[in-house]
């Protein structure tokens, strides 16, 4: 695939959403060629509709064509398949279409072990579906919601003082099917997407809605993926959500907590991974974990095993975070630990061994499957902090009685860096 031709809105926000409209208004209208049509792949998140809204804004909106690609990896949503949801959202849209690749997106990512390969297979099913929108339709212009923190982790570089290498292959980034592809969010973080997005008259409850990303579930099972995996994967992570949701409901009012200045909301993400079970008996690192793990608590029991399944994260190396890709640490605690010390064990096990994260187990059972549930604040996705809320023990009860095959249910105590938001 050859190299779009790509203009990116290079302008810091500066706080006014207004004038940020205004100007990426101009910025559209200067490069949009004035009788072409672009093509704009929407997943139903904030970024991608603000990135629409903006068009829709700097040209007429029968020359903008919303496509939606249900790749059988969209989440459910309180039982509801997302593809539905969006297509109602964008029912108005005079050339709105859903595409039903599931079939494709499977083909192209089931049986790979490898991330790396597994989102290489999706990007590539990804850009197969857009050229044959693009060429059903002879248009050659595209954009997408790709927001500055997609570039700098894609590109390795500099963001906001955050010194990075190549940290994984963002599926909008790069390896484009466009010919030309005009980027009006590309300097811009969630946060103040999410303040634009309230700007442009996008309902709370969009807006403010969780990050997802482009590679939606798949980047949320480690190791190899199949249909049962998959629909453990839907399940497992709308049961998380709306736990999550409902504690801080309970708590606040609201399912989550925002910050109309900053643009800020807590939590940032919150979902559920799907990993294999499988322990890898041919090491002894979780006995040396263990112990290490001993030495910070005390006499509580410990058990800590080492998982087959790799999962990434983002270490320093030669004064730059470089990404990773190793085995991930399945922790049992017998007894009550203050949750500093937890997320201090988070911390400290992945800068000390070769693994990328600590899952700490709050329930057992039986099967090929491990669920983690991982809930976290962040500002703008380039560092995270793990949340973890009393109310996970209810969930971890209702995903144990609703998903079939789980041996462990566990919550992500990891920190961005060294481990990363996803899994994959
Ligand atoms: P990580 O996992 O790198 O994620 O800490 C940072 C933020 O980016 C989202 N994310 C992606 N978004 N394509 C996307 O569009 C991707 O390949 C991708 N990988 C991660 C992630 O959900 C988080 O908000």
């Amino acid at each position: 695939m050859s190299q779009a031709h790509v203009v990116s809105y290079s302008e810091p926000f500066k706080g006014n959403a207004d004038n940020f409209i205004d100007d990426t208004v101009s910025f559209i209208r200067k490069y949009m060629s004035p009788r072409g049509n672009i093509v704009i792949p929407v997943s139903g998140g904030i970024d991608s509709r603000v990135t629409y809204e903006l068009f829709k804004k700097a040209i007429d909106p029968r020359r903008v064509f919303p496509m939606h690609i249900d790749t059988g990896y969209m989440r459910l949503i309180r039982g509801f398949e997302e593809p539905e949801l969006v297509a109602k959202t964008f029912k108005s849209a005079p050339n709105f279409e859903v595409i039903n690749a599931r079939d494709r997106f499977y083909k192209s990512t089931f049986g790979i072990e490898d991330a790396e390969e597994k989102r290489k297979g999706y990007q590539g099913t990804y850009n197969a579906v857009i050229t044959e929108v693009l060429e059903k339709h002879n248009i050659v212009t595209g954009s997408d919601g790709t927001i500055g923190p997609d570039i700098a982790e894609t590109k390795g570089g500099e963001y906001k003082g955050v010194k990075l290498g190549k940290l994984k292959t963002q599926h909008n980034v790069g390896n484009d099917p466009f010919e030309e592809k005009i980027e009006p969010l590309a300097s811009i973080s969630k946060d103040e997407v999410r303040i634009v997005g309230r700007a442009l008259g996008i309902p709370e409850e969009l807006s403010n809605r969780q990050p997802f990303p482009g590679p939606a579930l798949s980047i949320r099972i480690p190791g190899i993926i199949d249909t049962d995996k998959l629909n453990t994967e839907k399940r497992a992570n709308d049961i998380v959500e709306k736990g999550v949701e409902y504690h801080f409901k309970r708590k606040y009012g609201k399912p989550y907590i925002y910050d109309s200045r900053t643009g800020e909301r807590i939590p940032f993400q919150y979902f559920a991974a799907t990993m294999d079970s499988s322990i890898d008996e041919s090491n002894s690192l979780g006995e040396e974990v263990g112990e290490y793990v001993k030495g910070l608590v005390g006499r509580k029991l410990i058990h800590c095993d080492v998982l087959k399944n790799k999962a990434t994260g983002m270490k320093v190396k030669d004064d730059r975070f470089e990404r990773t890709y190793e085995p991930m640490v399945l922790m049992t605690v017998t007894g009550e630990v203050d949750s500093t010390i937890i997320k201090h064990i988070g911390e400290t096990v992945p800068e000390e061994f070769p693994v990328s994260r600590v899952l700490q187990e709050i329930k057992i059972g039986q099967g090929p499957y491990n669920i983690s549930i991982r809930a976290v604040k962040s500002r703008n996705a380039l560092s995270a902090s793990p949340i973890i809320l009393p109310r996970f023990e209810g969930i971890a009860r209702e995903l144990k009685r609703e998903c079939v095959g789980i041996n462990s249910i566990c919550v992500d105590t990891t920190p961005k860096p060294p481990a990363t938001i996803e899994y994959e």
